[in-house]
Formats: structure tokens, C-alpha cells, sequence
């Protein structure tokens, strides 16, 4: 009844006729009936935990703020009985205007997928959509009209923990990733209850953070800018994402949040965004310590004016914008254009028409609970495990092995397997590795276990009852890695070699004889060089979820052959960093012979190359490429070329391979990398069976941006090059590009 009386109380003012009106008809006859102070209130962004907790005076002044419609969104109250209750204080202001509610929704709301990274590795953008398109259901059934992904930042230092929250080092691929992940978010049009906004953050260049070291200052050239960090927002932006999130660096010597250049030239200018840009959480007030803004009051005026449209937690636009327009120091069709925007988005998710249509307990607990859900998070857990090493087939585990040891102290963790980002992290609902293998290989196998060490730490004390379970074992399976909270918003490390004494775990358990199945944990590369030398195979998980468990059982067991590939490279040390495969350049100096340094663009202590190339990755099978053809050996701007070949599976089981395109343009007016990704086919094939594939070449991925910015064809030669990995182009041809 209370929600009914509700209901009709705010639908009065949105008369049914105006319902009929066209949006932009009904936002600017809103408009033109808000004060000053309500038009700042739409760009003011609370963060509600307080508001779903015990009383203090946060909780009192926010509530008051919503009721005297001062807030536009609120983030971090959820639950479709919260949202709703707190919905109902919005609608108490003079105007009903619903809020906005949103939250960190990244890799899952409820049933928790692998981390985005993982997800990348997947190289399948039906499974990465498919993982985004579950989270908004849940999410959106829990109240929540918004999240803050996909993170599109290209990641190319490994010390930055946020790579985890990216698709890897890669544009080409970042791109892909995160235009399948915003229309895994909202679907193909938002509106309904199935489908979130998403939000292209953080804009742009955070992952270039100086050193690794987060919120860090970013400088580089605008050619680097245009060509590896802003495509993937471009691709966001042409899904339709409904927001942008600006970031906490600055580019060049100006905060992000107060770049003019960024927002409003770029993002709302050339490619004419029609969606809004919220802040970082703080980042406005930030501009202050950066040493932008003298004061709030100041970088309020900038943010506003660079084009950033809402305010999260940095109180600046709250506190200071209404006077700033009086002053005449903010212009009053800025401020109008914020709240068009802000409005745009809330008429487009429907709640003018229905505020509570996102909270509705029945729904939530249908939604939460279906079974389905689990299923796909297990699916996509396994489709992103990367196999690095698997020597005279140790892996699938063998049929012959009736004694299992389980050992390393993550074989029973449970919250290590969500990694970080995650609303909630509900042990109850997340399978253990060691559960996982009990349940699938059943009493056939016996399984021991010993944690051996800690993660962190240099205890050995476990060491020799480890030891002694190996060796009454057939083989090992040890899992080491990183814990959940070592990689994330605000965990930059300097070194990223495997933590603790879990290598010297390894030694110990080496010497037993036992075949060594590492299953490697963690959220970002990692170094692990005896490991990688010496294990027999290793498994590359991730952090995959609350449904890991039974997705590594499923690898292990070989139920599933994996097919994960590196969307990172993973350097041998830290001082090669930068390594990312489209970092490196032929140089005036290079390495002609292994070995040979003397003078050459070199280290004389460690090779230039990764321990592990992007795109690299195993299966149980092994493939074959044949038969290249390239259909004309010259084309001119308006043709294409066909890039075809044969793909064999040469080996004994059914499995997925993902045959990559790069491409080199050997000579240019900029010297290029010598190596781009431009495109990648995932196929299927049953043993013995072969499949033509075929890559479309044309202009534009011939194309860069040269000195004057401006995205060209250079004519000349190229060469095309088809493999399983960076490093490992197994055919190549070359095409002429005519004047
Ligand atoms: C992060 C954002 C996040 C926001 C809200 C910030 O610290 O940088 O990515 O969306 O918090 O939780």
C-alpha cells in the first residue's frame, strides 16, 4: 500500500500525457523548473554506506540532502529493499526527481566471475559478455541502476595492481573487450530491468601511471595516447555506454578531472558523447593536493568548465557550484548541460516512469538464486585459464594416479578466489580448489593435503610434512600465488616475483621425484622462474571466481581442454618492465643472435624477451597452421586484403585455438612496434579436423597516427603476420599498400 501511495504521489507532476513527450521535450521542461540549488544537486554523487547502517550525523545530513534534492546518485547502497527505502526519501523533494543508484559491479554482483584480466584471457567475447550480462541481471535486480565498468584502461605495467580490473596490455584486444563488455551491461538498449548503465573509466590513461605506483602523474606522447589508451574508450563510447569516469592522474601536467583537452574536446566534442561524465571518487577535491586547484571552490569551477558532469564524494560541486554561478565564475549552460545529461540517463532506465521498477524483492531473490547463474561463472572460469607449461603431458591428470597431494596455502582458501572487487565476498557460495578436485575425482582418488606455507611470510615449518605428503603421493598439485588484497585499487608493488618462500616450497616438493602440477593464483603477472623452469606443468588460474574450484577440476581432469591465452606478457624481472609485446622496437641495435649484447640494445644480465608472450598459451591438443594465401599481393586505400590459411588439430583431443593477426609496417614516418595485434579468430576443432580461416585486412588496420595526429595509411610494404602467440608466428606473408 505505502509503495503504491508512493508511486502515485510521484507520478503526479510527470503527467501521463508528458510521458508521451519525447525525452528531450520532458528534460528541458524539468529544467526549466529547477532552482539553481537543485540543478547542483543532480551532479552530486553521495557514497551511502552510512545509509544502510547505524545512525550518525553523515547518515542525517545525507538523507536531508536527498529529501531537499540535493543528491543526483548514490553510490554503495544496494539491495532491492534498501534502494527502494532510500528512493522513497528522493521522492520526498520538491521535484520527485528518482536517484541514480550505482556500485563497483566488476566482475559479479552475487555469484562472483573471474577477475576482468582472467576474463581477457578468455579471448572470447561471448563469454565476457555473457559474464557482464549476469552481473547487471543481479545487479539490477538488487536495486542497482549503474556500475562503474568496464575498466578500459590499457595495463601495461604489472606493478600496478589495476590491471586486474583491465583487459591486459593490448588495444586491439582492450577494444574488443570493452565494447562486449558494455553490451554485456546494458544490452542493446537500456531500459530494461535485465541491463545497467556501464561506465568507461577511468578517462584517460591511469594505466600509464608513472613507476606502476597508483594515482601517479602520466606523461606521454599525444600519438601514444591517441593510438594504445583511447581506442578502447572509443569502442565503449560506440557501444553506447551511458557514462565515462575521468581518472585520478594528470596527462601532461593537468588532472584528468580538469581536463578540458580530454573531455570536452575529445570525448564530448570530436566524438560527441552524449552521455555523462561522473568524477573519481574524490578526484575533484584532489585537484587541490595535485597542486591544480588553489581550493574546492576552485577545482569545482575547473572540473565543471574541463567537462566533468557529476561530483563523486568530493562535495565540491555541492558545496561551492550555485555560488560559483552567482559569481559569474561557472556558466550557467554548462551547469544546464551536466544536468541534461544526468537527467538523459535516468529517463532513458525508465525511473521517471517507474522509480522502483529496479527494486523489487521478488525479482532479486528469483534472480539471485538461479542456478544458471553458477553454470555460466564455471564456464567462464575455465574458458580464462591459461596452461603455460605442460612437459611430456603431466596434464590432464592421469588416469593412473589413485593418490593425489593436494598442497599450498591456496588449495583450501576460499575468499583468495574472488580476488579483490567484489560486492560481497561470500565464502559459502565459493568451491575451493581442493574441494573442487574431491568432488569431481571422487573416491576413485585419494587426496591428501598440506598447506605447506603461507603466502606471505618465511616461515618453513610446513615444509616437511608437505614433503612427506608428496611422497606418498603419484603427483602433486601445488598451489601458490598472491592473496586476494595483494592486487587491486591502491596495491602497486615493486616486486611482483611469487611472494613468501612458495618457490622454496616448490624446490622441496621438486625433490621428491613426484610429477609437479603448479596452479598458479593471482590478479597480475607474476615472476616465478624456477617455477617456470622446472614444474612440470603449470596452470594458469587467475582469481576465477566462487565457482574456480569445479572450473579447475574440470581443466585438471581434462572435462575441459583449456584455450586461454596471455593478454599480458609476463616479464622474467621487474627491470625489463616496460615488456609489453607492442613496446618493443627493432631499435637501431637489435639483438641479431642470442646472447650477442656488445652494443646492442640489450640487458647483459637477462634476455629482452617475456618469460611468457602475449597471446601465448597451451592446450591438451596441438595445431597446425598451413596454406597461407594472401588474396593480392598490393592493394590500394579502398580495397581489402584476404588473409587466409589452414588450421589443423594435429593432435588426440577436441579443442580451441585462437590464431592471432599481427601486423609490422617496416618502414614509416614514425617507427613502429614490431608487432600490433589487429585481429583473432577462436575456433573449435575436433582431432584430425581442419578449418580455413580467413582475416580481413584493410585501410584502416594499416593505419596510425602520424606526427600530425591525424590516422594514416602510409603506403609502402607490410607484413602480415599469423601465429598462436606473439612469439610464435607460424606463417607470414606481405602486402603492398599503393599511393
Ligand atoms: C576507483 C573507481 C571506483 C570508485 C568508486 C575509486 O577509488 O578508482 O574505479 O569506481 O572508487 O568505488
Amino acid at each position: 500500500m505505502k509503495r503504491l501511495l508512493f508511486a502515485a504521489f510521484f507520478l503526479a507532476p510527470c503527467l501521463p500525457a508528458r510521458a508521451q513527450q519525447p525525452v528531450e521535450q520532458r528534460i528541458t521542461a524539468l529544467l526549466q523548473q529547477m532552482t539553481l540549488e537543485e540543478k547542483v544537486g543532480q551532479l552530486n554523487q553521495y557514497s551511502g554506506r552510512e545509509l544502510t547502517g547505524p545512525a550518525s550525523t553523515r547518515k542525517t545530513d545525507q538523507l536531508n540532502a536527498i529529501r531537499s534534492g540535493q543528491v543526483g546518485s548514490m553510490l554503495n547502497v544496494r539491495g532491492a529493499a534498501n534502494t527502494r527505502a532510500i528512493q522513497a526519501e528522493a521522492l520526498k523533494s520538491r521535484l520527485h526527481i528518482p536517484l541514480l543508484f550505482s556500485l563497483d559491479v566488476v566482475h559479479g554482483y552475487k555469484t562472483v566471475f573471474p577477475i576482468p584480466l582472467a576474463e581477457a584471457a578468455s579471448w572470447d567475447l561471448a563469454a565476457i559478455r555473457l559474464s557482464a550480462h549476469v552481473a547487471a541481471k543481479e545487479a539490477a535486480a538488487a536495486g542497482i541502476h549503474w556500475t562503474f565498468a568496464p575498466m578500459v584502461d590499457v595495463g601495461r605495467d604489472p606493478r600496478w595492481g589495476r590491471v586486474m580490473e583491465g583487459a591486459g596490455e593490448d588495444t586491439y584486444l582492450g577494444a574488443q573487450i570493452a565494447r562486449a563488455r558494455v553490451l554485456g551491461f546494458q544490452g542493446e538498449k537500456l531500459g530494461g530491468t535485465d541491463a545497467i548503465m556501464a561506465c568507461a573509466k577511468h578517462f584517460a590513461a591511469y594505466g600509464a601511471a608513472l613507476a606502476g605506483r597508483d594515482y601517479n602523474a602520466v606523461d606521454m606522447s599525444l600519438q601514444q595516447l591517441w593510438e594504445v589508451y583511447l581506442p578502447p574508450f572509443r569502442a565503449a563510447a560506440d557501444a553506447g555506454v551511458a557514462t565515462f569516469m575521468n581518472s585520478f592522474n594528470t596527462l601532461n601536467g593537468v588532472p584528468a578531472t580538469g581536463n578540458t583537452y580530454l573531455q570536452r574536446d575529445i570525448l564530448k566534442g570530436q566524438w560527441q558523447y552524449p552521455g555523462f561524465v561522473v568524477s573519481d571518487w574524490g578526484s575533484i577535491g584532489e585537484m587541490v593536493p595535485w597542486g591544480y586547484a588553489a581550493n574546492k571552490a576552485d577545482a569545482a569551477q575547473k572540473a565543471l568548465a574541463a567537462g566533468s558532469d557529476m561530483d563523486m564524494e568530493s562535495d565540491a560541486y555541492h558545496t561551492h557550484l550555485a555560488q560559483l554561478v552567482k559569481d559569474g565564475k561557472a556558466d550557467m549552460s554548462l551547469l544546464d548541460d551536466a544536468v541534461r545529461r544526468i537527467l538523459r540517463k535516468k529517463f532513458e532506465l525508465g525511473l521517471f516512469d517507474d522509480p522502483y521498477r529496479f527494486s523489487n524483492e521478488k525479482r532479486e531473490k528469483q534472480v539471485l538464486n538461479d542456478p544458471q547463474n553458477r553454470q555460466a561463472a564455471r564456464q567462464v572460469a575455465r574458458q580464462s585459464m591459461v596452461l603455460l607449461k605442460n612437459d611430456r603431458q603431466a596434464l590432464p591428470l592421469h588416469r593412473a594416479w589413485s593418490r593425489l597431494a593436494v598442497i599450498g596455502p591456496l588449495a583450501k582458501s576460499k575468499r583468495d578466489l574472488d580476488g579483490s572487487w567484489v560486492p560481497d565476498a561470500d565464502t559459502t557460495l565459493i568451491t575451493s580448489i581442493y574441494d573442487g578436485l574431491a568432488q569431481r575425482l571422487g573416491s576413485k582418488t585419494q587426496l591428501s593435503y598440506a598447506k605447506g606455507c603461507d603466502v606471505l611470510g618465511d616461515s618453513r615449518a610446513g615444509f616437511a610434512a608437505a614433503v612427506e605428503t608428496a611422497q606418498k603421493a603419484d603427483a602433486v598439485v601445488l598451489t601458490v600465488g598472491e592473496t586476494w588484497d595483494m592486487t587491486g585499487e591502491a596495491k602497486s608493488r615493486t616486486d611482483i616475483r611469487l611472494p613468501g618462500v612458495q618457490e622454496e616450497l616448490f624446490l622441496a616438493l621438486k625433490a621428491t621425484g613426484k610429477p609437479i602440477i603448479v596452479v598458479m593464483l593471482g590478479g597480475r603477472p607474476l615472476i616465478f622462474n624456477t617455477i617456470a623452469d622446472q614444474a612440470d606443468a603449470i596452470l594458469l588460474a587467475w582469481w576465477p571466481g566462487a565457482e574456480g574450484g569445479h572450473a579447475l577440476a574440470d581443466v585438471l581432469s581434462g572435462d575441459y581442454n583449456p584455450a586461454g591465452k596471455l593478454p599480458s606478457s609476463f616479464p622474467r624481472a621487474v627491470g625489463q618492465l616496460p615488456i609489453a609485446y607492442n613496446q618493443q622496437y627493432n631499435t637501431g641495435r637489435p639483438v641479431t643472435r642470442p646472447g650477442d649484447t656488445r652494443y646492442k640494445s640489450a640487458y647483459i644480465d637477462a634476455p629482452n624477451t617475456p618469460r611468457y608472450a602475449f597471446g601465448y598459451g597451451l592446450s591438451y591438443t596441438t595445431f597446425q597452421y598451413s596454406e597461407l594465401k594472401i588474396s593480392r599481393p598490393q592493394l590500394t586505400a579502398a580495397e581489402t586484403v584476404q588473409v587466409q590459411f589452414t588450421l589443423t588439430n594435429t593432435g588426440p583431443v577436441a579443442g580451441e585455438e585462437v590464431a592471432q593477426l599481427y601486423l609490422r609496417d617496416p618502414v614509416a614516418s614514425l617507427v613502429r612496434p614490431l608487432k600490433e595485434l589487429k585481429d583473432f579468430q577462436k575456433v573449435l576443432l575436433k582431432p584430425g579436423e581442419s578449418k580455413t580461416l580467413t582475416f580481413t585486412v584493410g585501410k584502416d588496420k594499416l593505419s596510425f597516427y602520424n606526427q600530425q595526429l591525424a590516422w594514416v595509411a602510409e603506403p609502402g610494404e607490410f607484413q602480415l603476420l599469423v601465429g598462436s602467440a606473439s612469439d610464435d608466428i607460424r606463417l607470414s606473408g606481405k602486402v603492398e599498400l599503393l599511393p
